[in-house]
C-alpha cells in the first residue's frame, strides 16, 4: 500500500525508516520530511494544515493510510477529516486528542477514573489562581491548559516563582493555550516515557524510554523537546509495566470511551515512578521525539502491521516484541537552542559518523542548500547508538557525535547518566 507520513523531526525520520521496512508497503511519501528522509522515501509539498489539499493529494497518490507524526494536526482534526473521507489514519480524533491539548481535561478524566496523578485545581481567573496558591506552598507546579511547544510548565521552587508563572501565563505569554491554568502538586521519584498503541477498545504496551528534557549537562537549565533519550528504561521492569498499563492506560482507555472519544493511536504516558508507584505527569497523543529514534530501533514486529491495527480496531492481542539491544539518542542542537537557535551553519562528515557499527543518524532540523548541509531548526540531529547495554550504546554514539564535522552546534555530555556505567 502507499502510505503518507506526516512531519518533518527526527522522529519522523525514524518513523520513515521503520515503515519503509514493512513489507505492506509500496510507497512512502513524507509531507513535508528532511533531507535524511529523502533518502529513503519520496518528500512531497502538502500544506497539511489544509485538510481538502491533503485528502486530495491521498486520491491522486492512491494513498490508502496516513501517519501523522506531531500533535498539531491531531489536535486540528485532520484523523476525523481523512476517515470521513474513507481514508485511514493513525491518531487520535480531534476530540480524543484533547488528552494532549488540554490539561485540565486530562487531570478531570483521572480524577473521574482514580487514575493516580497530582493533586491540582483548574483556573480561569489570577485571582482565584493566586488563592490556590496562598493554600499550597512550594514547591508546585503552574501549567498553561493548552499546547505550549513543551514550554507552558513552570516547576516553582518558590512561592514568588509561582506567583510569577500565574502573572506570566495569565498576560498572555503562551497566547489562547494560557486561557486556563491548571497548578499541581510536585511529584517526587524518577521519570519515565511510556507508551502503548490503542485502538479504540484496547491497549497494547509498546515500549519505554527516559528523556533529558533539561538544556544542559547535570539535567541543569530550561527545558526543552528533549536533548537525548534511551530505551528501555530500567525502571519500566515487567512488574512496572503491568502497573502502569492497569492503573493508568486502560482506565484512561475507558474513561475516553466513556467520554465519548475513543483512543485511537499511541498513547504518550509522561510518568512519574515515586515510592508509591507510577503517577501520571501529562499525556501526549503522538509518539515521542527523541524517544522514537532509540524505541523504534529495537522493534522487532513490522510497524506499518501495528500502526494499522490501530486505525482498523483490531490490535494483536500482543505482546509487542523488541529487541534485547540498548538504544541512546544524543541531540545535537544548534547554538542558541532552546531559546533562539542559529540557523543556517554547514554540517559536514556525518557520513562518517554513520559508517561506524551500530549507529544511525537521524535528521531533524536539516535542509539541503545546494550541496550543502545546513542547520535549519533547534534539534538538528539525533545521533543514535545500539548495543548490548546501555554504556555500549552511548560509547557508539559519543563516538559517532564526535567525527561530526558542526561547528554550529551542541550536545549534552551525559546522556544516559543514570544508566550507564563507566
Ligand atoms: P509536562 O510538559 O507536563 O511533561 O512537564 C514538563 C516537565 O515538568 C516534566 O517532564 C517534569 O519534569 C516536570 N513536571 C511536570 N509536572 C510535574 C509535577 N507535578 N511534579 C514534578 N515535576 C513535574
Ligand atoms: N520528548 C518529549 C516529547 O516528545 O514530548
Amino acid at each position: 500500500m502507499n502510505v503518507l507520513l506526516i512531519g518533518s523531526g527526527g522522529r519522523e525520520h525514524a518513523l520513515a525508516l521503520t515503515l519503509s521496512k514493512s513489507p505492506l508497503l509500496d510507497k512512502l511519501f513524507v509531507a513535508p520530511g528532511n533531507p535524511g528522509i529523502a533518502a529513503i522515501a519520496e518528500c512531497v509539498v502538502v500544506d497539511t494544515a489544509d485538510h481538502a489539499a491533503v485528502i486530495a493529494f491521498c486520491r491522486l497518490m492512491k494513498i490508502e493510510f496516513v501517519v501523522i507524526g506531531p500533535e498539531a494536526p491531531l489536535v486540528a482534526g485532520l484523523v476525523d477529516d481523512l476517515e470521513a473521507a474513507g481514508i485511514d489514519a493513525f491518531g487520535p480524533s480531534r476530540a480524543a486528542a484533547q488528552l494532549e491539548g488540554s490539561k485540565g481535561f486530562t487531570k478531570d478524566l483521572a480524577r473521574d477514573f482514580n487514575i493516580p496523578t497530582a493533586a491540582y485545581g483548574r483556573f480561569t481567573d489570577k485571582a482565584s489562581a493566586l488563592a490556590y496558591l496562598a493554600r499550597h506552598p512550594a514547591p508546585i507546579v503552574v501549567k498553561a491548559d493548552g499546547l505550549a511547544a513543551g514550554k507552558g510548565v513552570i516547576v516553582a521552587m518558590s512561592d514568588a516563582e509561582a506567583r510569577q508563572a500565574v502573572e506570566t501565563i495569565f498576560s498572555g505569554a503562551f497566547g489562547q493555550a494560557g486561557a486556563e491554568i491548571v497548578i499541581e502538586d510536585f511529584l517526587e521519584g524518577e521519570e519515565a516515557s511510556f507508551f502503548a498503541l490503542c485502538d479504540g477498545d484496547r491497549a497494547l504496551a509498546f515500549a519505554s524510554a527516559q528523556d533529558h528534557k533539561r538544556v544542559g549537562d547535570g539535567d541543569t537549565g530550561p527545558n526543552t523537546g528533549g536533548m537525548g533519550a534511551y530505551s528501555p528504561a530500567p525502571i519500566m521492569t515487567p512488574e512496572m509495566t503491568e502497573r502502569v498499563m492497569a492503573e493508568i492506560i486502560e482506565p484512561t482507555m475507558r474513561g475516553m470511551n466513556a467520554r465519548g472519544a475513543r483512543y485511537k493511536g499511541v498513547l504518550f504516558a509522561g510518568l512519574m515512578i515515586g515510592r508509591d508507584g507510577p503517577k501520571l505527569i501529562e499525556f501526549n497523543a503522538r509518539f515521542g521525539d527523541p524517544e522514537t529514534q532509540v524505541m523504534l530501533p529495537r522493534l522487532e514486529d513490522d510497524l506499518l502491521a501495528l500502526l494499522l491495527a490501530c486505525a482498523k480496531g483490531n490490535l494483536p492481542v500482543g505482546p509487542v516484541h523488541l529487541s534485547q539491544t540498548s538504544a541512546l539518542t544524543v541531540v545535537h542542537a544548534a547554538r542558541g537552542y532552546p531559546e533562539a537557535p542559529e540557523k543556517g551553519s554547514i554540517i559536514k562528515d556525518i557520513e562518517k559518523a554513520e559508517a561506524l557499527e551500530g549507529v544511525i543518524v537521524f535528521h531533524a532540523g536539516t535542509k539541503r542548500v545546494g550541496a550543502d548541509l545546513v542547520a535549519n531548526g533547534g534539534r538538528v540531529l539525533n545521533v543514535t547508538g545500539l548495543g548490548r547495554t546501555v554504556t555500549e550504546a552511548r560509547n557508539r554514539a559519543y563516538a559517532a557525535i564526535a567525527l561530526i564535522d558542526w561547528q554550529g552546534g551542541f550536545y549534552r555530555r551525559d546522556i544516559g547518566w543514570r544508566a550507564a556505567n563507566e
